[in-house]
């Protein structure tokens, strides 16, 4: 459920008219909305409750913006993060280091070193040869770092192969028929204290199949770990439960089914969980809302060119993702169009004969699910400034990242002094 609703013939984010926005900052320009983040957050940890005492901590890589980050963890969630950059973003968003998970496959010496001495909660590590670099920075520091491996379940997580981790040849985690050796290896090191197993087989997940058999796996080894002599405290499960992006295909399972699922499969592990959830918390929060420049006839279906374009969201380009797109003050009727941003490649397409709501010239649109690995993504390509962001709670509004400016964007280049003496 989001807070997108027509009202007065005016598509509005919870009190707030879209068209209000889009006068004051101009387009495109993401909105988010605040109770819908809340209501995700309290769902899913409402879902989970039943598995036990657990840490839901949100991955910061969907939606890194302050504003969005200051409006979770106010709802008690921590962060995932996979960057001293993400770090940096979730303690001034007033995320305390012991909810903070680092994940990450090539987590560098000086984003270890920040995160020790920050007192980051755990650390999941990608292999044996980062476990090594881990443990002599620990040595540095005088510090205890709390890890975990990755492991990679070898289960096909029957999503899109670009958001599919959790394969025997994906680059993700330590082969599970390796992981013993792994930890034995870690147990030897100075400065690291084992603590847990973490998982996390892909993204955009519609089916909880694979996630069970992946964590039945992960079961079976914490088994294995505590026979060796292991003291496992803590399972972290990653993130991966799909959101609906299409109205007209089934939807995923609900948060409550996937809560009742770890229910069930980790009873008796006797650990803390962690989750990881990134889309599910904001993707259905956020709107990118573009304005219709022209519509031009085609060979056969019209092109309808809007003012936001592939830079801006990546994921129809990236892995033909479908974002619902709908007219904010609707006309009667419909018609099949390929819609269309103005960047120079056909790749720049976010729905190819498609039947929307009738739009024309100056008319706004939205594209929906938008909230997560939207803005993030988002590139200057074709010198187009990164897109602007505002927040909505109640009738209240904010501008929660500032257009970037051309003047920022050009004037960010260098010419060297033997081009300027020309
Ligand atoms: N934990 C780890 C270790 C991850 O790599 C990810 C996502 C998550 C948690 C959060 O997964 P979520 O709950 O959001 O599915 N850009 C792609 C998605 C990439 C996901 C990368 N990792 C997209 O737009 O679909």
């Amino acid at each position: 459920m989001d807070h997108f609703t027509i009202r007065d013939g005016a598509l509005h984010c919870e009190d707030v008219p879209l068209p209000t926005i889009a006068e004051a900052v101009g387009t495109p320009v993401y909105v988010y909305s605040t109770a819908t983040m809340r209501r995700h957050a309290r769902v899913f940890q409402t879902a989970v409750a039943p598995a036990g005492d657990s840490l839901t901590a949100f991955a910061v890589k969907a939606n890194p913006n302050a504003a969005v980050l200051a409006t979770l963890a106010t709802e008690g969630l921590g962060a995932d993060i996979v960057s001293i950059g993400e770090y940096r973003r979730a303690v001034a968003a007033g995320i305390a280091p012991a909810k903070i998970v680092f994940s990450g496959v090539g987590k560098t010496e000086a984003e270890m070193e920040e995160a020790l001495a920050g007192g980051l909660s755990l650390f999941n590590l990608e292999s044996v040869e980062e476990a090594e670099m881990l443990s002599a920075v620990a040595v540095r520091l005088g510090r205890d770092a709390p890890v975990a491996f990755r492991v990679n379940p070898d289960v096909d997580a029957r999503s899109h192969a670009k958001i599919s981790t959790g394969a025997a040849h994906n680059k993700f985690g330590v082969p599970i028929d390796r992981a013993r050796a792994a930890y034995d290896r870690a147990r030897a090191l100075p400065g690291l204290a084992v603590t847990g197993v973490a998982v996390h087989i892909g993204s955009q997940l519609t089916d909880l199949a694979p996630l069970e058999a992946a964590f039945t796996r992960i079961g079976e080894l914490i088994r294995q770990l505590r026979e060796d002599g292991h003291h496992i405290r803590r399972a972290d499960l990653g993130g991966g439960l799909g959101v609906p992006y299409d109205p007209d295909r089934p939807p995923p399972p609900e948060p409550e089914a996937y809560g009742a699922m770890v229910a069930r499969v980790t009873r008796g592990w006797d650990v803390t969980l962690v989750f990881e959830p990134g889309r599910l918390i904001v993707a259905n929060a956020g709107v990118l809302l573009s304005r219709v420049i022209r519509v031009k006839p085609g060979a056969g279906t019209p092109f309808v060119i809007v003012d936001a374009a592939m830079n801006d969201l990546m994921r129809p380009a990236l892995y033909d993702a479908f974002h619902a797109i709908d007219p904010v003050i609707p006309r009667d009727g419909t018609m099949t169009a390929d819609i269309v941003g103005p960047v120079c490649e056909t790749g720049d397409t976010f729905a190819t004969g498609r039947t929307i709501g009738r739009v024309e010239a100056g008319d706004l649109v939205v594209f929906r699910t938008a909230g997560a690995y939207a803005a993030t993504m988002a590139s200057t390509y074709n010198s187009r400034p990164l897109t602007a962001e505002v927040i909505v709670n109640g009738s209240d509004w904010a501008i929660a990242r500032a257009r970037q400016t051309l003047d920022a964007l050009i004037g960010a280049d260098r010419v060297p002094a033997w081009l300027k003496d020309r």
